[in-house]
């Protein structure tokens, strides 16, 4: 345990208060303040923008240097070397998987992308132009109704096959979402496909043709959903823990964990950034919306720019640029005016001294929402691609948690209300 003492002392008092301080293998030490309650104090940090939630082994941000490790490899290696479906088993497993446990794993993925046929129902009763996102934290809420009964999260095994099914049914449930709002059949996946080849396969084809994929836009799918596949304990993730320290079953905690990645401050934003795109529709307009970054008495914000931990460039927006650069040319489109808006708006943003000052930069969320775009997805469809892609992420922080002692989350408060006062008298 720790050998180290931050020593805290209130006005007032002779006594000094020791709380131990923990080292992890990288990145900032860490205070425990368990021990305060017992003196009558609570800590107090709203957003949690200095508070270690928790222990773990997942993935590392450095957040100065841009840098994002999933159980030690640069997420730039794993864009380059791995796929996602290799870099989900890394984030479940904590090393990467032998070619033996790679088929076995991607076998057990393939045979859980079907889902229950009366999962059909569900989507009867959604508005068509219901936003997508209302759909997933619905339906994926609802596969407990099938599997609650069959999960003991106790069971290291149960945990395994709750998790394989969350990732290989979120891109099948997606997929039916898109086709809901457009009215064609759903596309059961196919075992002949790879996993994005499949999310591919299920969101565009139809019953009437042949069933092919542009590998080059399926490639590019893999590595979106890889660079979304984790980040430590942003909100969502963390979400995601509370509610599973309640014991809640995987499958509603992931749902809770789609319904806090929704907003725009968080995975809205990729949907929010191409909004953005097409409001500024000219690269003449972008100093108005630059200036009105800066205002504030004007809410507006530069999307997909900003960040809570990165004060430096993150290094999945790189990664995110370059492949938009390479799918854009693969499919003609280098010129696309949204990607020519999006590079311009980024060198002058970079530039200005209130981004500077303030270390934002482009986030994950910048360029990707470009990408889908060209690959024909709906902008209401981005934050669910972004759901796909944490999916293994979630899991592996809820199965971190519960295959370990642990506790329920219950924060405390500083009380500002009223004191006690009585009921008046009639
Ligand atoms: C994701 O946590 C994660 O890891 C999340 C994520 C993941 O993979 O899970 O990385 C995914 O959510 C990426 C972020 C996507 N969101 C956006 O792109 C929305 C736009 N960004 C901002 O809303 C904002 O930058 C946040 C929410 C991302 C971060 O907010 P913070 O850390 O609370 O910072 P802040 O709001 O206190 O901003 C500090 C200053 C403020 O100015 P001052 O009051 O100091 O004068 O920077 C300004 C802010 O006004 N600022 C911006 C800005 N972001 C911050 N000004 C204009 N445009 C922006 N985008």
């Amino acid at each position: 345990m720790s050998n180290k003492v931050a020593k805290l002392t209130l006005d007032g008092s002779t006594e000094s208060i020791d709380l131990p301080v923990y080292s992890g293998t990288i990145g900032p030490d860490v205070v425990d303040v368990g021990g305060l309650t017992a003196k009558g104090l609570f800590t107090y940090d709203p957003g949690f923008m200095s508070t270690a939630s928790c222990k773990s082994d997942i993935t590392y941000i450095d957040g100065d240097k841009g840098v994002l490790l999933h159980r030690g490899y640069p997420i730039e290696q794993l864009a380059e070397h791995s796929d996602f479906l290799e870099t989900c088993f890394l984030l479940l497993n904590g090393e990467l998987p032998t070619a033996e446990e790679k088929t076995g794993f991607e076998n057990s993925i393939r045979y859980h992308t079907m889902v229950h046929e009366q999962l059909y129902q569900f989507f009867k009763g959604f508005p068509r132009d219901a936003h997508p996102m209302a759909i997933m934290v619905g339906v994926v809420g609802a596969l407990s109704a099938f599997y609650h009964d069959s999960l003991d999260i106790t069971n290291a095994k149960d945990r395994e096959l709750a998790a394989h099914r969350l990732i290989a049914k979120l891109p099948t449930i997606a997929a039916m979402c898109y086709k809901h709002a457009v009215g064609q059949p759903f596309m059961y996946p196919r075992n002949d496909f790879s996993f994005a080849e499949n999310f591919l396969h299920m969101m565009f084809n139809t019953p009437c043709e042949d069933a092919k994929v542009n590998p080059i836009l399926a490639k590019a799918m893999d590595t979106i959903f890889l660079l979304h596949a984790d980040h430590e304990q942003n909100a969502s993730t963390s979400t995601v823990r509370l509610a599973g320290s309640t014991g809640a079953n995987p499958f509603a905690c992931i749902a809770s964990g789609i319904a806090a990645l929704w907003g725009p401050a968080h995975g809205g934003a990729n949907e929010a950034v191409l909004n953005m795109l097409d409001e500024i529709q000219d690269e003449s307009r972008i100093e108005e919306f630059i200036k009105r970054a800066k205002d504030k008495n004007d809410p507006f914000r530069l999307m997909g720019f900003g960040h809570r931990v990165y004060k430096n460039f993150d290094p999945r927006a790189k990664v995110m640029r370059k492949i938009c650069d390479e799918v854009l040319e693969d499919l003609g489109v280098e010129n696309d005016p949204l990607f020519r808006i999006a590079r311009r708006l980024e060198k002058i943003a970079l530039e200005d001294e209130y981004f500077i000052e303030r270390k934002l930069y482009p986030n994950v969320d910048f360029y990707s929402g470009i990408i889908l775009k060209a690959i024909g997805i709906p902008t209401s469809m981005f934050t669910v691609i972004f759901a796909i892609g944490r999916t293994p992420g979630w899991i592996s922080h809820w199965k971190e948690m519960i295959s370990n002692p642990y506790k329920i989350g219950r924060p405390r408060q500083l009380y500002t209300g009223h004191t006690q006062r009585d009921y008046p008298a009639k």
